[in-house]
């Protein structure tokens, strides 16, 4: 792939997506359901389909094509690991987050007994609260239920009211799918071990707009989905090594019981883990630089800034249309550009259909945060209008999105 000499070069990166150049009620659609799912640029594409026309094969033969696929995993942990500020034997691969939360909260849960307690949020995707609450339910555990503050994010005061000597485990996201706020995490993380508990956090929403640090959090666990974020249908989860060395998964006997193979069940999808080391490469070529932790972090203030940009205009325009109410910050601090809204009057379901007819893609419902949704008594309102941006939109598409959301809102 060519290199980009400027770190602002929008249109080359675009070029990139091909789907970004589809014709939909004869214009290229906008692709604001981003939060849903990202496009893939034609890199990560063509390294999925590399691998699989190079030949493929599963692991632990004498023979190229298995040696090969050996390889590929090693430089694709080492690659996510730049991405979280990891060691590459700390990252496990799954089917995608729902999968890897529900396994390993069935692991950690061996080590609870009856009336320890664990925390989540109502902030979260559902992903990171139901494994949790069935493994509890199993061990006889009680959960508490960290709830939202008023700008719909999360607050360290609520975490301690929560916390006591029993806790064992605080899971919260790093940022809401709906919302897009980001939460005090590295703060959240810190209460909950002063009481010794383990904390996992969700990032599938934060990876498409910041770079994890699990250094820097001192985060227990992590897990995010590489389909967020420009790559393929998989699920990444870092562990701190000790604790996937300590903690026993569910697998079956003739499997690898070194850490990190022990959490990867059955055969891993080889194909997905090739795009998501192109995906990673991806995301150091937007500014021009390697796929090292220093040129990921050059690549994340780019997007971090190109984002809020997009936010701003968002937001700059939504205050002059009517019957529009936006849960979450108005402001673009401590947000991603992804904007929950409601109508006064028209459902939720309703706009997301008039957008599509504009060929503006947006979801609506309840994106799996169904206690979000439920506190701020929205369900039976048909839930929430989400629109989300992320690096590869251009202003002009927000204006776009303005002036249709104007005309159906009016
Ligand atoms: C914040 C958040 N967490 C978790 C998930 C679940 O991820 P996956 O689809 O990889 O299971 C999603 C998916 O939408 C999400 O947005």
């Amino acid at each position: 792939m060519e290199k980009l000499h400027t770190s602002t070069d929008l249109q080359r990166i675009r070029q990139q997506f091909q789907a970004l150049w589809q014709l939909d009620v004869g214009q290229p659609p906008i692709y604001s359901d981003a939060p849903g799912g990202t496009q893939v640029p034609i890199s990560v594409i063509s390294a999925m389909s590399d691998y699989q026309q190079a030949g493929t094969a599963n692991l632990g033969g004498f023979f190229a094509t298995s040696k090969e696929t050996m390889l590929l995993i090693e430089q694709t942990r080492e690659a996510a690991g730049q991405l979280l500020n990891a060691p590459a034997v700390s990252i496990a691969f799954g089917a995608n987050m729902t999968s890897l939360t529900f396994a390993l909260s069935r692991a950690i849960a061996r080590t609870w007994q009856k009336g320890d307690e664990i925390i989540v949020s109502s902030l979260d995707h559902g992903a990171n609260i139901t494994p949790w609450v069935m493994a509890a339910e199993e061990r006889g555990c009680t959960v508490r239920t960290m709830d939202f503050t008023a700008s719909h994010s999360l607050c360290v005061t609520e975490l301690e009211r929560l916390l006591s000597q029993k806790t064992r485990l605080v899971a919260f996201t790093l940022a809401s799918n709906v919302t897009g706020s980001i939460t005090p995490a590295a703060e959240l993380i810190k209460a909950a071990h002063s009481v010794n508990a383990l904390v996992h956090v969700d990032a599938v929403h934060y990876t498409a707009h910041r770079l994890p640090d699990v250094q820097a959090l001192d985060t227990d666990f992590l897990t995010c989905s590489a389909y967020k974020f420009c790559g393929p249908y998989l699920g990444v989860m870092y562990g701190r090594p000790e604790l996937l060395g300590s903690l026993k998964p569910f697998k079956v006997r003739a499997a690898n019981s070194q850490p990190p193979w022990c959490w990867e069940t059955g055969t891993q999808n080889f194909t997905a883990i090739a795009g998501l080391l192109a995906c990673i490469k991806y995301h150091g070529w937007l500014t021009g630089s390697d796929y090292d932790r220093k040129g990921l972090q050059t690549s994340a203030k780019w997007i971090e800034e190109h984002e809020r940009q997009l936010s701003q205009r968002f937001l700059d325009g939504l205050k002059h249309i009517t019957g529009l109410t936006l849960y979450g910050s108005n402001t673009t601090i401590g947000r991603t550009p992804t904007f929950a809204l409601a109508h006064h009057r028209q459902s939720s379901s309703r706009l997301a259909q008039l957008l599509a007819q504009y060929g503006i893609y947006t979801w609506s419902g309840h994106f799996y945060a169904l206690d979000l949704l439920d506190r701020l008594n929205l369900q039976e309102r048909d839930g929430l209008l989400r629109i989300g941006f992320v690096h590869y939109h251009t202003q002009e598409e927000i204006d776009r999105v303005l002036n249709v959301l104007d005309d159906i809102s009016a």
